[in-house]
């Protein structure tokens, strides 16, 4: 602890001169490594929430954090107004890993699902042959895509969009999981149809898993009706659900695949589009881009976050423990009523609370949780979404099933 400066210190401050855009559950941290994160008072505890699935990788994981440094007393950036001896090698990497000819790097998630947006609208106008301005993009309900202007616009959740309008038109929601109303949708207008937008989970929703076959039957969907499957892996993406992207559960290789978040392990905000040529292409000098995208400093940082990826296995990692997770969990849905289901896939789950979802159970749940020494957020009020760094071992993670365990059973609402 800084002088002295207790939580409550900062906290106050964040109160009285940050934007109240956030509701944190209330603890101050200032120190992490691998799974563990260390509040100002010096407690520990498990990190079950990851930064949203950015820190995949563990907090300060020392490869990436050499990488960061090193490349930061070098070269950090140098706009793309020129070339840089690292963005081309981080192209290769990652075009080759995730099987596309062409990468489009950007920094946030929000930006990158913009980018796909925009990448998806020309591609059908130059391409397909849509008549101007009359391209469509299928969205799905209870989607989240993140925070700009555009993607609130096909956003259905009020806190999102409620007084941000007006919106960008040519959006068309449909429920997820639901490959009639797709179908339905295409045979409508497919020649109006750009793009399919969806998350292969639907991650801040409260971790929805959608039916087998789901992936794979939207992207035959839409191979059939000439639009383009995108898949947004901001968060399902880099190992999180125990394969490399999501997708590849269902065999599915997207059109366009987003990702950002543990592309850079949380070191650093690197977001990525990844396309083939045929829909790459359309995008020509100065008609898209980013001051800070392909910067050398990020191209450093992700290819180290994605050498941990593979070096440590980590997607096969998360596929076993994940296994584990929800059966040690399940099993604690027999001793108690505050838990009424456990769902997800590899290291991304989440727990349903047995009340509404405007009641503060899974809140004061979560307050408890952090007295045990294990941090977690609710997603839309009564589920909390359980998501350790992937480098988690068995035995952290059955040390974590007990730290639940107890604090369930012990929980009065
Ligand atoms: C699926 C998905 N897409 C996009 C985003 C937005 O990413 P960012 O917050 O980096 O803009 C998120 C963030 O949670 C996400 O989960």
């Amino acid at each position: 602890m800084e002088n002295n400066k207790d939580s409550n210190y900062y906290i106050e401050l964040e109160e009285k001169h940050g934007a109240h855009n956030y509701h944190p559950l209330p603890v101050v941290l200032e120190k992490g490594e691998g799974v563990y994160v260390w509040d100002v008072e010096g407690k520990k505890y498990y990190d079950f929430l990851s930064a949203y699935s950015a820190v995949n990788q563990g907090h300060s994981h020392p490869k990436i954090v050499k990488a960061l440094t090193d490349q930061a007393q070098t070269l950090a950036l140098t706009s793309r107004a020129f070339y840089n001896n690292k963005l081309g090698e981080y192209e290769k990497k990652i075009t080759s890993l995730f099987g596309f000819d062409k990468v489009l790097p950007m920094n946030s998630g929000a930006e990158a699902v913009e980018t796909a947006v925009k990448l998806a609208r020309k591609w059908s106008y130059e391409v397909k042959g849509i008549a101007e301005n009359a391209a469509k993009i299928i969205v799905c309900e209870n989607n989240f895509h993140g925070r700009t202007t555009t993607i609130v616009s096909f956003s259905n959740d009020p806190d999102a969009n409620q007084n941000y309008g007006p919106f960008t038109p040519g959006f068309i929601k449909i429920p997820y999981n639901d490959l009639d109303a797709l179908e339905e949708t295409l045979k409508a207008d497919a020649q109006n149809i750009a793009a399919f937008l969806a998350e292969p989970i639907q991650g801040e929703a409260g971790v929805y898993v959608p039916d087998e076959g789901f992936l794979k039957g939207a992207s035959e969907l839409c191979k059939k009706y000439n639009v383009l499957f995108i898949a947004d892996e901001v968060q399902t993406g880099i190992a999180r659900t125990g394969k490399l992207i999501a997708c590849h559960h269902e065999n599915v290789q997207p059109d366009i695949l987003i990702l950002g978040k543990a592309l850079s392990g949380g070191m650093y905000p690197v977001s990525a589009v990844l396309a083939n040529d045929n829909i790459m292409n359309v995008i020509k000098p100065g008609q898209h881009g980013s001051t800070f995208g392909g910067n050398p400093l990020a191209c450093a940082v992700a290819v180290a976050a994605l050498d941990v990826v593979e070096e440590e296995k980590l997607s096969e990692r998360s596929q076993e423990l994940g296994e584990l997770f929800r059966s040690e969990i399940e099993k604690l849905i027999h001793k108690t009523d505050l838990i009424t289901a456990v769902r997800g896939k590899g290291l991304l789950n989440a727990i349903l609370i047995n009340d509404t979802p405007e009641s503060s159970t899974a809140w004061n749940l979560c307050v408890a949780l952090k007295e045990n020494g294990l941090l977690a957020k609710p997603t839309h009020g009564n589920i909390i979404r359980l998501a350790p760094p992937l480098v988690i071992t068995k035995d952290e993670l059955l040390d974590c099933v007990n730290i639940i365990e107890k604090t369930v059973l012990e929980f009065n609402k």
